[in-house]
């Protein structure tokens, strides 16, 4: 059985990967900040099969209270084995453009907060000398576009981060994942136009469970985004920098 932390646990992503851990009966700890949102994935999950599920409503925006949640998750599971770090906002790049502490607040949520999380979860795996610490990234983190540079800062931050953790907890047996989802169906992409590299969240969330419980280090979904990364790396910055995408 598996004492997992889960912020931004409403996510549809998050929901649908703990639906996994749950049939497998395992424990959560689900953060996030709309009571009603939190106890309706509380409620399905203690009905698909986990043996414990806690709640806190929590505004992931702060920091301190951020730093204090691992530490509360274990005291209520009486372990801890997993983090996912799910919650995330995709900002208006132009309001973000004209209003800088807009762009700061939204880079915090996607960027400061998970890497709060990360060191409090990383020293206590690492003394524990066992765990998974999970992230949902994107895409979007692996080149500054123009159209969402601030989003794409904050991901490939904590892509960063979360390779030179991977380096540091190495030797204790911790494993390190970085989930980087294309474009997904979800409440957080509701106002895009739909395009066929759309997925589903249920297939993201089934490849978050088995990346974690493999201990998988950097995951592409669906695979083939690993490939279109790949080229978009490799586009010289003097073209790169007239793309309008
Ligand atoms: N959808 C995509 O195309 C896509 C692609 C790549 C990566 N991702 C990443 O996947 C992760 C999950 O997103 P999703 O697509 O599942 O969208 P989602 O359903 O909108 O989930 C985002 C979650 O973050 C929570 N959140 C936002 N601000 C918060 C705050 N200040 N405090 C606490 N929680 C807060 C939201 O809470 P509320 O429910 O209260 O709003 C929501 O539960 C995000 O990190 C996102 O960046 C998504």
């Amino acid at each position: 059985m598996r004492r997992i932390l889960v912020t931004g646990a409403a996510s549809a992503i998050a929901h649908e990967a703990a639906k996994h851990f749950a049939a497998d009966g395992d424990s959560f700890f689900l953060v996030g900040r709309d009571p009603d949102k939190l106890a309706a994935v509380a409620d399905d999950l203690r009905a698909r099969g986990a043996k414990q599920v806690a709640t806190a409503v929590v505004d992931l925006l702060d920091l301190a209270r951020c730093s204090r949640l691992i530490d509360e998750a274990a005291q209520e599971l009486g372990h801890l084995d997993m983090l996912l770090v799910a919650q995330g906002t995709l900002p208006d790049q132009a309001q973000c453009e004209s209003n800088p502490v807009l762009a700061l607040r939204e880079f915090s949520l996607n960027a400061m907060g998970p890497i709060t999380l990360l060191l409090r979860a990383a020293a206590q795996f690492e003394s524990q000398r066992s765990g998974c610490l999970a992230v949902i990234t994107s895409v979007a983190g692996v080149r500054g576009r123009r159209t969402n540079y601030v989003y794409g800062a904050a991901k490939a931050a904590v892509s960063t981060f979360l390779e030179g953790l991977r380096g540091r907890l190495r030797e204790a047996g911790v494993s390190v994942v970085d989930i980087r989802p294309g474009f997904v169906d979800t409440p957080m992409t509701a106002h895009l136009p739909r395009k066929t590299l759309f997925v589903r969240p249920e297939a993201v969330g089934e490849r978050i469970y088995r990346a974690m419980v493999a201990g998988d280090d950097v995951v592409y979904v669906p695979w083939f985004w690993r490939w279109i990364a790949l080229v978009i790396q490799l586009i010289p910055r003097s073209i790169f920098v007239k793309l309008s995408i």
